[in-house]
This record gives C-alpha cells, sequence and structure tokens, in this order.
C-alpha cells in the first residue's frame, strides 16, 4: 500500500475507454426493481463496493437478485416483496444506500438496523431522519438520529410537504421512496435543482412523478412494473479522464457512452468555459431516459473562471477533480457554495487542499470552498486517498502530471465507484 510509486507520470494519454456504469443510477435500478412487480433487467450495472452493498441489503430483504458479471435480474414482487431483515443491514460506504434505504423502508412494517463504515458513521443523517419522522416512521440512532447505527420502524406513513434546506438527491429520493407509500401526495421543494435520476427512473417504471420547477411530487399508493435498463457511462468516473486529458501533455481521449443527464453535466460547462478542446457527440436517446453521448477531448489552453450557485449541485462529485484542473488553467479559479463538500466521504474541503497543496498546488480553503491559484508545476509526493474514491482518482490524475514520483496511499478505496480505473488508465497510456 503507496509502497511502490505509480508508476505511469509524464505519459500522453491516447485512445478510447467506455466509462463503468453510473453510480447513482446503478443504485436506483436495484431499489426500483425490487419494490416493482415483475422481473428488471438491468445492463452496465456498475460493480463497484457501494452498488454492491446495495445488492447486498435488498438481497437481506428478501429480494431475488441474479448477477451475471455486469447484468442483474431483480425479480421485484411489490412493495409486499421486501421482508423484515434477519441482520443487521450494512451500507458500508454509501450515503446513497443508507438515505435512500431508509426512505423506503419508512413505509414498510418492519424493523431494520442499518450501519455503515468508519465515514458513514460521520455523515448526517438528520437531513432524512427529520422528515422521515415528519411522515410518521420512528427512527432513531446516535445523537438523537444523525449518525448511524440508526434503527427504522416503519409503517403507516403520510405525505407531506417538504423544504430540505440544502439540494440532495440523496435527500430529494429518500422522501420521494416514502412519498410512493404515503397516504395522499408528497411533495419536495428544494433550494436548487440536484440530480433527477430517482424521477425519470419511476416513470421509466411506470410511475407518476410532477415536477414544476424546483418542486417534485408524487402521489402514494402507486404501483410500479418491472423494466429494462440500460446503465450509461458515469459521467463522474469520466471527469476523471476528463480533466487527465486536458491537462496531460498531447493527449486525446475519446470516452463512450457517457450518461449526459443535464443535472450531472456541470463539468462539461466548467471544461466548455475553461476554454477545453472538447466535442460531445448525442446519441439518440429512444426511451428518453438518460441522454447519453461519447466525448473526446484533448490538451487543452485552460483559463480559471468562478463556480458557485446552481452550478454546485450538478458537478459536487467532480469538485475534487476540478480543482485539479484548475491547477492547470491560467489565472485564479475560485469555487464557492460548496459547503456540502464537508460532508461527502471525507472533508472533501480538506481533503482536496491537503493533498494537491502537498503536490506543489498553490491551493487556500475557504468556507464553502476553495480558491486555486492556476499554472502549478506538480512535483511529487506522499499522498493519501484518506479512503475517499474520488480523492484517490483526482491524485492518480495529478500524478500524470507530477515531476517527480508519486506515492498514493489507500489507494483500494477507489473501488467503491471504479473498480478498473488503473486497467483503463493503462490502457490509455498503452496506445501511447
Ligand atoms: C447522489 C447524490 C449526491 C452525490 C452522491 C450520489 C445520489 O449526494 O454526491 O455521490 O445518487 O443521489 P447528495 O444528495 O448528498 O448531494
Amino acid at each position: 500500500m503507496g509502497s511502490k510509486p505509480l508508476e505511469y507520470n509524464q505519459h500522453s494519454l491516447t485512445g478510447e475507454i467506455t466509462v463503468p456504469g453510473d453510480k447513482s443510477i446503478s443504485h436506483r435500478s436495484v431499489m426500483f426493481g425490487a419494490i416493482a412487480e415483475g422481473d428488471t433487467t438491468v445492463t452496465g450495472f456498475l460493480l463497484g463496493d457501494d452498488c454492491l452493498n446495495t445488492v447486498a441489503c435488498f438481497r437481506q430483504l428478501g429480494v431475488d437478485i441474479q448477477q451475471t458479471e455486469d447484468k442483474l435480474v431483480i425479480h421485484g414482487k411489490g412493495w409486499s416483496g421486501l421482508k423484515e431483515p434477519k441482520e443487521v443491514l450494512d451500507v458500508g460506504n454509501s450515503g446513497t444506500t443508507i438515505r435512500l434505504l431508509m426512505g423506503l423502508l419508512a413505509g414498510r412494517e418492519s424493523h431494520s438496523t442499518i450501519i455503515g463504515d468508519e465515514s458513514i458513521g460521520k455523515r448526517p443523517m438528520t437531513r432524512v431522519t427529520k422528515p422521515l419522522t415528519e411522515m410518521g416512521a420512528q427512527i432513531d440512532g446516535r445523537q438523537n438520529g444523525e449518525y448511524t447505527p440508526l434503527s427504522i420502524r416503519g409503517g403507516q406513513i403520510k405525505g407531506i410537504t417538504y423544504h430540505p434546506s440544502v439540494a440532495s438527491a440523496q435527500v430529494k429520493s429518500s422522501i420521494l421512496l416514502a412519498g410512493l407509500q404515503a397516504e395522499g401526495r408528497t411533495t419536495v421543494i428544494e433550494p436548487e435543482k440536484s440530480r433527477d435520476h430517482t424521477e425519470r427512473m419511476i416513470r421509466q417504471f411506470g410511475g407518476i412523478v410532477e415536477e414544476d420547477g424546483l418542486s417534485v411530487s408524487v402521489k402514494g399508493g402507486q404501483t410500479l412494473k418491472g423494466t429494462t435498463i440500460h446503465v450509461p457511462g458515469d459521467i463522474s468516473s469520466a471527469a476523471f479522464f476528463l480533466v487527465a486529458g486536458a491537462i496531460v501533455p498531447n493527449s486525446s481521449i475519446i470516452l463512450k457512452n457517457v450518461g449526459l443527464n443535464p443535472t450531472r453535466t456541470g463539468i462539461i460547462d466548467v471544461l466548455k468555459e475553461m476554454g477545453a478542446d472538447m466535442t460531445i457527440e448525442m446519441k439518440s436517446d429512444e426511451n428518453n431516459f438518460e441522454p447519453v453521448g461519447d466525448i473526446t477531448i484533448k490538451t487543452s489552453n485552460l483559463k480559471g473562471m468562478t463556480i458557485g450557485g446552481d452550478l454546485i449541485p450538478r458537478l459536487i462529485d467532480e469538485i475534487p477533480v476540478i480543482a485539479l484542473l484548475a491547477s492547470q488553467a491560467e489565472g485564479q479559479t475560485i469555487i464557492r457554495d460548496a459547503q456540502e463538500l464537508k460532508v461527502k466521504e471525507t472533508n472533501r474541503i480538506d481533503t482536496v487542499v491537503n493533498e494537491l497543496s502537498k503536490l506543489g498546488v498553490a491551493i487556500k480553503a475557504t468556507e464553502d470552498g476553495m480558491v486555486i491559484q492556476g499554472n502549478n508545476r506538480l512535483t511529487g509526493g506522499t499522498v493519501s486517498s484518506h479512503g475517499d474514491h474520488r480523492i484517490g482518482m483526482m491524485l492518480a490524475v495529478a500524478a500524470l502530471i507530477c515531476e517527480n514520483e508519486v506515492f498514493l496511499q489507500e489507494k483500494e478505496s477507489i473501488s467503491v465507484s471504479y473498480p478498473q480505473f488503473f486497467n483503463d488508465l493503462q490502457q490509455l497510456i498503452a496506445t501511447d
């Protein structure tokens, strides 16, 4: 672990890769497949640790899920097919699993206990336990329901109108999953729009969801029908190679089949505004489920910018690698309105600033983001993912432009969302 340096610095990147399936959509495909009636077939499922934890939790809830490589067949039996689990549900590192699972369990006449890893134990849960309790679920956890272990006893719940204080798709989705089982109507009104995979998924499974600006509503008592889901490539995983292609000299990368849902494409907007040499070819979106396209990116002359406001939820997971991108731009980049970074898998303001500083980047933390000076020459040294997959991948990309050796500690965390990350990277180096 970290005893050998990463061996690929100072190579250009060329060729074509297909990034793994979208994490958010993979989680939801299992959850909706489980509560639908009939079989759901999922292709391109992300075999990362987080999504495999979702599969394990739903098997514990009595759902029959068959897996052959990245294809799943989920034998849904409707809401009543979910049984009371005999053992504790363990979500590992996955915030999406725990928060959405709670919404789903809020409407079931059963008791469950949910735990996760050390990082999950530090992540705030009141943002979901509060609205779900308001709907009628009984939830408790460490520090008044803020932290795991959490216990939940669901049952008859009623619809509410809720205004979350943060734009969070996990919060919105949790409430909507409860709302589908509640008496009456449930509405979530967000401060800014967060990713809308749950809304699209409900429709794909034959359900009804109403959207009006920042307001999303569902009626309770809906029955969903099994369907087919083709999971597009994860733009959050593609982001590492988009940035690598833009900052590593003499590079040209094609990323195939990337999900381009407009609620997720903030990274594309940033690359464009910074001046990246990038083209996108959209593929036809037959079932109107999730838009998909191929992206070509080449080494680019970049300029700094300010990133904030309603752009933040559209690129929240990409901020670590955007900080690296900004370090290679001309001029200053300011990232603001991004306090949510503090409650991700790690405090991503601290981990990004500390680890990139070690490699020679001029970067400073602010209360709600960071300020990065451009045109940095990266040195090298020992850095750590701190158990955070996206920090690990960002640092591995940084190593590509470091002048000296880079030792990356805790790189195994990358398997949370991109198990074949180093193979894909190697492939782009090999075609050099
Ligand atoms: C996710 C929502 C986002 C994101 C996470 C996945 C989802 O979290 O950071 O990686 O699948 O709903 P928040 O809802 O906390 O912003």
